[in-house]
């Protein structure tokens, strides 16, 4: 059976923009909005301009969805300087970037510490984006296609086929986040379809057709519609682009 995926473009700002400089980016994308494609869009400012941005989207009744960039598994507690999933949920974000490559180099996460905070996301209508992804060292070795799905497996561990069908994986090579080299199209094709086939084998072919599968590192508006028009990519997760209004309207436009 062939299911429709909707094409779905995240742009994660990561440590960019205060509230103030993203009322003003999200007016002027708004301006200039269109999606022919019929893309989900959906926005991942840092967690001080959610408010802010939540509030213009729904003032203006803008077809955003707003996503966070992280958070803690636990409900509350004792985590100086953390977020946690009810907080978000409170301010009615929809997605949340769980895994981020960026976060797994710098700040230590783990399969298993991104497989606890999956699991709670599910508790407060949080639909989660994981991050995998290999470094260049990986590739160059041959050995992306296993770190990836081992990456995939252990993530994942546990989590139940009513739920993994909420998750979109955004496959984010290392070695093309924020440095202008992205993948060639077949290889993320290529790689976007072996998590396919990995979802396939821990859960079943409906579901492995029905997930969403982004494809993230230096994605802009030259290489956007190559990569969509491959079989296996269903979205992309920007970086670098998406905080710049032509860029990421190009990109949606693709
Ligand atoms: P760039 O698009 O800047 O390479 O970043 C990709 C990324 O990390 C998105 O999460």
């Amino acid at each position: 059976m062939q299911i429709n995926r909707i094409p779905f473009i995240a742009g994660n700002w990561k440590m960019n923009m205060t509230h103030l400089e993203a009322i003003k980016f999200v007016q002027d994308l708004s301006f200039e909005f269109e999606n022919k494609n019929n893309c989900e869009v959906c926005l991942c400012p840092p967690f001080t301009a959610l408010r802010s941005v939540k509030n213009i989207i729904d003032t203006d009744k803008l077809d955003f969805k707003l996503g966070a960039q992280n958070m803690h598994w636990e409900k509350s507690g004792a985590f100086t300087g953390e977020i946690s999933p009810e907080m978000l949920s409170a301010l009615e974000v929809d997605y949340v970037i769980i895994g981020h490559s960026e976060r797994r180099q710098y700040f230590a996460e783990t399969n298993q510490t991104v497989n606890k905070k999956l699991k709670v996301c599910f508790d407060y209508n949080l639909k989660p984006i994981l991050c995998v992804g290999e470094s260049l060292n990986i590739r160059q070795e041959g050995n992306a296609i296993k770190f990836v799905l081992k990456q995939v497996e252990e993530c994942l561990e546990t989590i139940e086929e009513n739920k993994v069908i909420e998750i979109t994986i955004a496959y984010e090579p290392i070695w093309a986040i924020g440095t202008g080299k992205t993948a060639t199209s077949q290889d993320a094709n290529e790689m976007c379809g072996e998590i396919r086939n990995k979802i396939a084998s821990l859960y079943n072919y409906q579901i492995s057709q029905t997930i969403r599968i982004q494809y993230g590192g230096s994605v802009k508006p030259s290489n956007i519609s190559e990569l969509m028009s491959m079989p296996e990519i269903d979205g992309a997760l920007v970086g670098g682009a998406s905080i710049n209004v032509k860029d990421f309207l190009a990109i949606i436009n693709y």
